[in-house]
């Protein structure tokens, strides 16, 4: 039994998987577009919304104040040393499956699933945080033009609770609680009861925009790749511009008063900041996914991720600068804090551009992801980890279509009623733990096979791989316990399903049904 659930799928199999061109992907992609596609998955709710609740802190966590620039830098640092082994693996194994494929050839199928299984929160659950900070910016964005959408229609019911009573959103088990002690009341917010549609006496609440911006973007991604990487350059030129003209217009209105004291609360705020503003780096691996319709991956892998990476991590730097100057920190903890930041100096009109900039960015962060998911649900089921269907692709289009659509109604039945800070939290953790089994990877493999041609090495193997594991581990320390107990819950529900389905379905199985 042990055997089969580490066994490992052969480098050389992989290669093979990539030669059978018949039902192969189509291979257009430069370096440039893998930058953008980087750039695409990078910048989004991260900068635009996470960044107020890592400057201030909120109801458990400290804030970083100022220091929110060391925040970015440590978490940064961690990024990198994961980018570099990402970077050696994309180069290595150009297989669309991303940190899946990587730890199928080392650490074996069980923690290969485990991982799959971690990169559906990191890319669907994380699009559906997106999706609804997309919503939020979205309404801002059209209230500036007088148009209102109902809080009952583009909330999610926490959100629209708190906004209706002033009272801070409930957790799940808070309102589990308030179930169980029959606290009616909580349940049925007076101006949400007046506005909303009721079943059975209670308000229906859904957010419409997230939900629709998902469909919309997956109706593009079944059409084809080439067109949807020129869509995406497009949006990524909108969010450079947009953040540029906030740093541009911000550094005049910078008091440095505000940057003292820079640590405010010490070496805990940076790191609960750090642990945050994650979320903001997500997405340089996703440029990892497009490796079988890349034209050259061997150079254009490391390129795109490192390249991604770095400009990324300049541009937050100097926004985090600029933020914390214009606004005393502990007023940031708001869900759009570039937007309020011009907003409270009487910036309106900026505001309304860097709302509509929020807006496009989110949505090419949305792109990437919703590319990225099915072409890992397409790698697990060509391993016969999932149902074969997964893998299917449109014989005109050339697109994992029944798994990009399967993705797209999973996201956007989810950014229809969930609420955006749980699924945060929950995108961070299940990502670093990729993290930590890709950095892991890199130095089983190089022990496990030494000759294999590495067209990118990672520098200073074990010691870079080994700062990886600990540095996202750390990380992963910050984040609070209820995402843990979640994402526990999440793993579990995946050993069932490999257990009962991808044990036996598994192509290295000799006695697969298949
Ligand atoms: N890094 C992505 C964002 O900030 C997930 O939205």
């Amino acid at each position: 039994m042990l055997k089969r659930l580490f066994r490992t799928k052969s480098l050389d199999a992989f290669d093979r998987d990539i030669a059978d061109t018949s039902h192969g992907l189509k291979r257009v992609l430069g370096p440039i577009d893998l930058i953008a596609l980087g750039i695409g998955a990078i910048i989004g709710a991260g900068i635009f919304a996470t960044v107020g609740t890592a400057a201030a802190g909120d109801a458990v966590r400290l804030g970083a104040g100022p220091a929110l620039i060391l925040s970015f830098l440590v978490t940064g640092i961690a990024c990198g040393f994961a980018a570099l082994c990402y970077a050696e693996f994309a180069a290595m194994v150009p297989i669309a499956g991303s940190a899946y494929t990587y730890s199928y050839a080392t650490l074996g199928e069980l923690l290969a699933w485990i991982i799959g299984w971690d990169l559906i929160i990191e890319y669907a659950i994380g699009n559906v945080a997106v999706a609804i900070s997309w919503s939020g910016y979205f309404r801002a964005l059209l209230s500036g033009f007088g148009l209102e959408i109902p809080n009952w229609l583009a909330t999610d019911f926490r959100s629209a609770y708190a906004l209706a009573s002033g009272v801070n959103p409930m957790s799940f088990s808070e309102k589990l609680q308030a179930f169980t002690a029959q606290n009616w009341s909580v349940f049925r917010s007076p101006e949400i009861l007046q506005s909303a549609p009721q079943i059975f006496g209670y308000p229906l609440t859904v957010n419409l925009p997230a939900a629709a911006i998902v469909l919309a973007l997956t109706v593009i991604l079944v059409w084809g790749v080439k067109e949807s990487a020129r869509f995406n350059t497009g949006m990524v030129i909108v969010k450079l511009i947009t953040l540029g003209f906030f740093v541009v217009v911000g550094v005049w209105y910078i008091k440095p008063e505000n940057w003292t004291p820079f640590i405010p609360n010490g070496w805990a705020g940076v790191s609960a900041g750090a642990a945050i503003v994650f979320f903001a780096y997500i997405g340089f691996d996703a440029v990892s996914t497009t490796a079988e319709e890349t034209r050259n991956p061997a150079r254009d892998m490391p390129i795109g991720i490192i390249g991604s990476l770095l400009i990324c991590t300049l541009i937050y730097v100097v926004v985090a600068a600029v933020i914390t100057g214009i606004i005393p920190w502990n007023q940031l903890n708001v869900p759009d804090p570039l937007y309020m930041a011009f907003k409270m100096i009487g910036k309106d009109t900026s505001a309304g551009i860097v709302a509509f900039g929020s807006v496009v960015a989110h949505t090419a962060v949305l792109f990437v992801f919703q590319l990225g998911q099915p072409r890992i649900f397409f790698s697990m089921a060509r391993d016969g980890l999932l149902p074969a269907k997964f893998a299917a692709v449109h014989p005109k289009f050339r697109t994992p279509h029944v798994a990009t659509i399967i993705t797209g109604v999973f996201v956007a039945v989810f950014a229809a009623f969930a609420s955006l800070d749980e699924m945060v939290d929950l995108t961070n953790i299940g990502t670093l733990s990729a993290f930590v089994l890709v950095c892991a990877g890199i130095i089983v493999l190089r022990k496990k096979d030494p000759k294999r041609k590495r067209p990118f090495r990672c520098p200073w193997s074990p010691w870079i791989p080994l700062a990886g594991m600990f540095s996202c581990f750390y990380l992963m320390i910050e984040l609070p316990w209820v995402t843990w107990r979640r994402f526990g819950i999440w793993l579990l529900v995946g050993m069932v399903i490999y257990l009962s389905y991808g044990l036996h379905r598994s192509k290295l199985n000799p006695h697969s049904p298949r």
